[in-house]
């Protein structure tokens, strides 16, 4: 039931449909004019507000510009005499949801309040979903705070609210498609769908069908008519994965509708135009592959609008730590599991992983570490991660291989710092413990191999010489 403004200056109707509302559940108040409405309505908020049209001073119409701009999720009737429906159909225009000619039965005044209580409910449901999708979806909440990463979205942060093509480049598991979702809301047609095509599962036969829909019986199959992906996504975004994956054929279609924006359904003769902003996104290297001649230049111009490299992880690793963390929240909670930390030597590992699977290989080791671990901190042995072996020293590989034309002990070892550091997240102390020296040593051996420090790095480890 809901809070009902009942207005009009007409007492025994007022105040007869105060008592049938009041009857049938609903909380009620009463203005006798006007000015005594806007009064009420800057003091109480209501679901309903039930208004005459014609009153003396301030009228329906101004109970009407006074209720969307205090209480815009207010339904507002009006309750209109014989003759003014042009007025009434000016209210809608403003944002009234009904209207109702006088004189009316009571009963029909309860269903069209009952209506309007129950959309406005669902608007706020719809409103509350948008907002925790947006939620997700926040720049903020994409987890890094590397360089790197903070790079790419200081140019997404830019671009998202125009309308221009963007092209997401990066090895699988990066957060190509996590980007390509924030970028879309956080740009103008949130409201609107983001419509995902993977293109490389897209089977020939039924590519024009699925990117342009079908008109029904347009071949054997086609039972009922179908709405394609660039339909769906019209007033929104339309998000094209792995793009470096389609055929020549599909190629050559993709970049038709990039240029007319315009298509027909398959088996229709309408012209269908779109309004779809394109994000494509690839793990393919794309310009080698219009240089060898598999991917449309063209296409590649039309697609490579802006670009965005995603960093993969192993050049990001001060991101492997809050990563982690975030993961094992996440999957605690999920997995209602009492687990929240990360022991020291197991975030070690963790950051001298190479990491070819990216942060969806980080997030699978993380998800199966909370589900098989009996305490409340990660340890090394629930990771289960293929460095393990090596970092226990356990198995009896050769680390290094000696090529048949031979290597200068010096060469050797030079390579083995530098592995060293670099697994280490250039932290010398850590790189010293993986070889078993002392940072002392491993100072030394720096100098005396000149190796090069990378300049980001220089300033987080002052040594002591
Ligand atoms: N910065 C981040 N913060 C939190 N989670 C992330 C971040 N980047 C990626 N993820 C998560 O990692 C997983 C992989 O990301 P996503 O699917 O976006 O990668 P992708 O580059 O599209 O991979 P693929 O090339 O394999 O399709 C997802 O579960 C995503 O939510
Ligand atoms: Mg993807």
């Amino acid at each position: 039931m809901g809070r009902i403004l009942v207005v009009d200056d007409h007492d025994s109707l007022r105040k007869g449909l105060v008592r049938a509302l009041g009857n049938a559940g609903h909380d009620t108040e009463e203005a006798a004019n006007g000015t005594a409405a806007i009064e009420r309505l800057q003091d109480s908020q209501f679901d309903v507000v039930l208004t005459d049209l014609r009153m003396g001073g301030a009228d329906g119409m101004d109970v009407l510009r006074t209720a969307r701009k205090l209480q815009p999720n207010a339904a507002v009737i009006l309750m209109t005499a014989f003759g003014s429906i042009h007025t009434a159909v000016e209210a809608m225009k403003i944002g009234a949801v009904d209207f109702v000619q006088k004189p009316f039965e009571i009963e029909e005044m309860e269903l069209k309040i009952e209506k309007a209580i129950e959309i406005r409910h669902l608007k706020y449901q719809v409103d509350y979903l948008r907002t925790a999708q947006q939620d997700i979806y926040d720049f903020d909440r994409i987890v890094g705070a590397s360089g790197a990463l903070q790079q790419v979205l200081s140019i997404v942060k830019k671009v998202a609210r125009s309308n221009s093509t963007i092209l997401i480049r990066g090895e699988t598991g990066t957060g190509k498609e996590l980007i390509a979702g924030s970028i879309h809301h956080n740009s103008l047609r949130a409201s609107k769908a983001f419509v995902k095509v993977n293109c490389a599962a897209l089977q020939e036969n039924l590519l024009e069908s699925e990117l342009f829909g079908h008109e029904k019986g347009a071949f054997t199959s086609a039972d009922k008519q179908r709405i394609g992906r660039f339909e769906q996504a019209d007033g929104g975004t339309l998000f094209l994965d792995e793009v470096g994956d389609m055929s020549a054929n599909t190629q050559a279609k993709i970049l038709r509708v990039l240029q007319e924006h315009e298509f027909e359904r398959l088996g229709g003769t309408r012209t269908l135009r779109v309004d779809v902003r394109i994000i494509a996104a690839t793990n393919r290297n794309l310009s080698q592959m219009v240089a060898e001649g598999k991917f449309r230049e063209d296409l590649f111009y039309r697609l490579n609008v802006v670009s965005v490299e995603m960093p993969p992880l192993r050049d990001r690793k001060d991101d492997i730590g809050a990563l982690a963390e975030f993961f094992v929240r996440r999957y605690a909670t999920e997995l209602k599991k009492k687990v929240d930390g990360i022991q020291p030597d197991a975030l070690k590992v963790l950051m001298r992983h190479n990491w070819p699977g990216n942060i969806r290989e980080l997030e699978n080791v993380i998800e199966r570490a909370v589900l098989l671990t009996d305490a409340t901190v990660i340890s090394i042995s629930d990771l289960q991660i293929g460095d393990q072996q090596s970092a226990s020293g356990s198995e009896k590989v050769p680390a290094i291989k000696i090529p048949p034309t031979g290597i200068a002990l010096e060469e050797i070892e030079r390579q083995a710092v530098l592995e060293a550091l670099r697994m280490s997240n250039w932290v010398q102390k850590d790189a010293a413990e993986l070889l078993s020296i002392s940072p002392r040593v491993m100072n030394y051996k720096i100098k005396i191999l000149n190796i090069e420090i990378p300049r980001s790095r220089r300033t987080l480890e002052p040594v002591a010489s």
